[in-house]
């Protein structure tokens, strides 16, 4: 049984067994056991005047047991309930000289080096069942609003992006060879993002989405940036930017609202974590709301939507501009946005979710439609507080005429997207569709600091262990 079951439904006087590895053991007496289902760790009481001694002092934090006993009410503190052990088998030792993760707070920067224990300590504990929840939410919201999952390829041939940072996939020897002899053919990558591919569904099958790691091979060594991450895209057919704002907003909405109502505990510990961390910040740094109150603010308030133009001109006339604060000054309409403008319009401005719309063409990806003004296209993108850009979507540039001159403009071969043209020839639509950055998400949701502790296993530039 687990102890998530054991502490939510107990079972008072029952014989029961239990597995998982072993926190702390006092007194020679008192064992924490967790095993993973949930935070809490349940109090195994062991006689240990009755007990073979060498086999107690197999009981080291880390090692695995299995222990068996009658389940009581607890007289002590911290817990309810506690397990009286007749009987505790040690399944894996856990060297005391050796083992890494002794009973004391670690640094994120170490438990990232030995990112193959990590699970086991109460913070990466919390940030991965939370990871999980958000992903059941993900589906769950999809599911119930009428969409189709879809997987589009991993292995590529086309540049979705048309940014050119991806990461070559070929059998070809290291010194080289002819592409034609290469395993397809052709040159192939690994995806930037399922998009054009989902588009082919929506066009379809009316509503799909798509969850699935995506890659980039951008030397971007920032707290939001992974070279694997896993990105969540839904298409629509007959949806304008509209829809795909009001979709997003209440996508986000309802996985987060999913958090609140079902991983209280866990979400409970990374508060208080939050809280801890905020203390060494100076002043200035510090979050103004709590991790839970952020999250309760954001479901509980309208995203701000403002255009690009708007944006531009707020960020020219604040504070930090006209004091030459920030690193890349807002002198005209047309500058790309950095995270230092996102972060302030959201943070200190707003203070609050903005959805950003209608940019500059070029400095967006060739597929967007294109405004009656010529100059802008229908594009979106959400940003969060501490987090920047979490969401990045458009309405698709559904005119075959416009977008073969787009496609052309930015130099991809037209043999490259024949497919993708095609839909703009045969039956074509209006329609829309956003990409979430699911890590993006989960630290959002965590107040994780670095996009490396919400992945398992994160792969940045030069690092790919475990
Ligand atoms: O804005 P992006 O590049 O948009 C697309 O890929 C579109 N094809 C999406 C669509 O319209 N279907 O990426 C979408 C989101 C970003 O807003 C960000 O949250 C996340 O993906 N993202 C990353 N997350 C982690 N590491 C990176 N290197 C990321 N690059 C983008
Ligand atoms: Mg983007």
């Amino acid at each position: 049984m687990s102890i998530k079951q054991l502490l939510h439904q107990p079972a008072i006087g029952e014989k029961v067994t239990v597995k998982g590895w072993v926190r702390s053991f006092r007194s020679n007496r008192f064992i924490a056991l967790n095993d993973g289902s949930c935070l809490a760790t349940l109090q195994c009481v062991v006689d240990f005047e009755h007990a073979d001694e060498n086999e107690l002092k197999r009981i080291t934090t880390g090692s695995c047991l299995a222990v068996t006993g009658s389940l009581l009410e607890s007289k002590g503190h911290g817990q309810t309930v506690e397990i009286i052990v007749d009987h505790f088998e040690v399944l894996g030792d856990a060297p005391v000289e050796d083992y890494p993760l002794q009973p004391k707070k670690h640094s994120l920067e170490f438990l990232r080096e030995i990112a193959h224990l990590r699970p086991r300590t109460n913070t990466f504990g919390a940030v991965f069942r939370l990871r999980h929840a958000l992903s059941f939410a993900v589906h769950n919201y999809f599911n119930k609003e009428g969409f189709f999952n879809w997987h589009s390829p991993i292995i590529t041939g086309s540049d979705a992006e048309g940014a050119g940072e991806m990461f070559r996939v070929s059998t070809l020897p290291a010194s080289g060879g002819d592409v034609a002899e290469d395993f397809f053919g052709k040159e192939t990558h690994l995806t930037v993002s399922g998009q054009l591919e989902g588009e082919l569904g929506a066009m379809g099958l009316g509503k799909i989405y798509t969850f699935g790691p995506t890659f980039r091979a951008e030397n971007s060594n920032t707290t939001r940036h992974l070279a694997e991450f896993w990105m969540i895209e839904p298409e629509m057919a007959f949806y304008d930017l509209e829809m795909n704002m009001d979709l997003a907003e209440d996508f986000l909405k309802y996985c987060i609202q999913y958090l609140l109502d079902n991983c209280r505990e866990d979400l409970q510990f990374l508060d208080q974590r939050f809280a801890d961390e905020q203390k060494g910040k100076p002043q200035n740094e510090r979050s103004e709301q709590g991790l839970i109150e952020k999250l309760e603010f954001v479901v509980s308030n309208d995203f701000v939507r403002l255009s690009y133009t708007d944006a531009i001109e707020i960020l020219k006339r604040s504070k930090p501009n006209q004091k030459k604060k920030f690193k890349y000054l807002i002198n005209e309409w047309g500058a790309d946005l950095q995270s230092e403008h996102e972060r302030y319009l959201v943070e200190k401005h707003f203070k609050a979710p903005v959805v950003l719309f209608d940019y500059p063409a070029s400095i967006k990806a060739f597929y967007m439609r294109l405004n009656d003004d010529g100059k802008t296209v229908r594009a979106m993108d959400i940003l969060f507080p501490g987090i920047g850009e979490i969401v990045g979507g458009s309405q698709r540039e559904e005119r075959h005429d416009v977008l073969k001159e787009k496609v052309a403009a930015v130099g991809i071969p037209e043999e490259e997207l024949w497919w993708y043209l095609e839909t703009r020839k045969f039956g074509t639509c209006v329609h829309s569709g956003f990409g979430l950055g699911f890590e993006r998400l989960v630290q959002f949701c965590t107040g994780m600091g670095n996009i490396r502790d919400v992945i398992p296993f994160p792969r940045t530039p030069g690092s790919a262990n475990f």
